[in-house]
């Protein structure tokens, strides 16, 4: 028989567990919370990155939305680049939108705007020109996104206005290229003419290659730029380029070439054999970038040298939207390591280059 001691007993207890379990579901859920805001939260971004934690957190994690400004596709450099970033977001499992500016900066602001009204996580952008930035820089900070600058760089008071730019450093490539020629013409005392063969106007690599190599000519009486034009980092600008340099009278060309790609380089061996001269010999011919092409040019002695500059930036970008969407800071600055590479080491080279 249940007495009235028996029910209050039970009663009681009921009410113990009850207020044992409003406890424990409390507590735990104090738990949770401090653990989610332990892991900084960017803008628009979930806190965890698909295929960048261990398998057991992906179930939880919202797609990562890049948003990259592409500057063109004018070079072989340009295209090993847009194939790097779209393997290395694919691999990083994360949602790449892609924008190529065909060498357009108006067509870039369409796309950084178009990016975020489409509230991406993070924008990329590989600026065609250095200046004229900020008011697009200053719309995306204003939407809370954050910006990263790869390959080439903007001319910016503000530095806040970017998370971090990877890229390599343009100015030690045209010192590499000027170093070679010193050093190839080490028993020439005579006057030497030199033709460069510039990028596109007001982009930093030409500008910087530019002034790297400048830097060390101007310092031997004996080597003088005589001849210098934009060709737009094209094989069929260099080609023409050249061309008009070679329409100059005979006593007037150039004994050394500086072009700062491999594109106007090929372009450039064409417009030389055209004129009846040995590229490679008649004149000493040194690029930038490393492509598979080029060496093979070197390999064929029409190329004397190339000075590296990396385009395989994927992996490093998509580490640092990784970063970024971590919650954790970059510096400010990274910088691709490159070498140079002569006709010497094309051969044993040339089946490595992985552009
Ligand atoms: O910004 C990198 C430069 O742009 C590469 O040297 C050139 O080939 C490209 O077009």
């Amino acid at each position: 028989m249940i007495t009235l001691r028996t029910v209050l007993r039970r009663l009681t207890l009921l009410l113990l567990v009850g207020l044992l379990l409003l406890l424990l579901g409390g507590c735990s859920e104090s738990a949770n919370s401090g653990v989610q805001q332990a892991v900084p939260t960017p803008q628009h971004s979930p806190a965890v990155l698909t295929g960048l934690l261990p398998s057991g957190d992906t179930a939880a994690a919202k797609q990562v939305v890049l948003g990259f400004s592409q500057l063109g596709s004018e070079s072989t450099w340009r295209e090993a680049n847009t194939a790097s970033i779209r393997e290395a977001a694919a691999e990083a499992g994360i949602t790449l939108l892609l924008s190529n500016a065909e060498q357009d900066q108006q067509k870039q602001f369409e796309a950084i705007r178009s990016f975020i009204r489409r509230k991406v996580d993070v924008i990329a952008v590989a600026p065609v020109v250095q200046t004229g930035w900020e008011p697009v820089l200053l719309e995306i900070r204003q939407a809370g996104i954050p910006v990263i600058i790869v390959d080439r760089s903007v001319n910016v008071e503000d530095r806040s206005l970017y998370v971090t730019f990877i890229g390599s450093d343009f100015y030690q490539e045209g010192v590499k290229a000027a170093k070679y020629v010193i050093d190839k013409l080490r028993h020439h005392p005579e006057a030497i003419r030199i033709a460069e063969l510039q990028g596109t106007v007001g982009s930093t690599p030409s500008i910087d290659r530019g002034r790297g190599f400048r830097k060390l000519i101007e310092e031997r009486p004996n080597l003088e730029i005589t001849m210098s034009a934009p060709a737009d980092f094209t094989q069929s600008g260099g080609r023409e380029v050249m061309r008009t340099f070679l329409q100059q009278p005979r006593e007037k060309w150039p004994r050394v070439l500086f072009s700062h790609n491999d594109d106007m380089a090929i372009g450039a061996v064409d417009a030389i054999r055209e004129a009846g001269l040995v590229p490679g010999e008649d004149m000493i011919i040194v690029s930038v970038d490393g492509t598979r092409r080029a060496f093979e040019q070197m390999t064929a002695g029409n190329i004397n040298a190339v000075v590296e500059c990396n385009p395989l930036l994927g992996p490093l970008l998509m580490q640092a939207v990784a970063e970024i969407m971590a919650g954790r800071t970059l510096p400010k600055r990274m910088v691709t390591p490159e070498d140079i590479y002569t006709q010497e080491l094309a051969a044993m080279e040339v089946e490595n280059r992985k552009y």
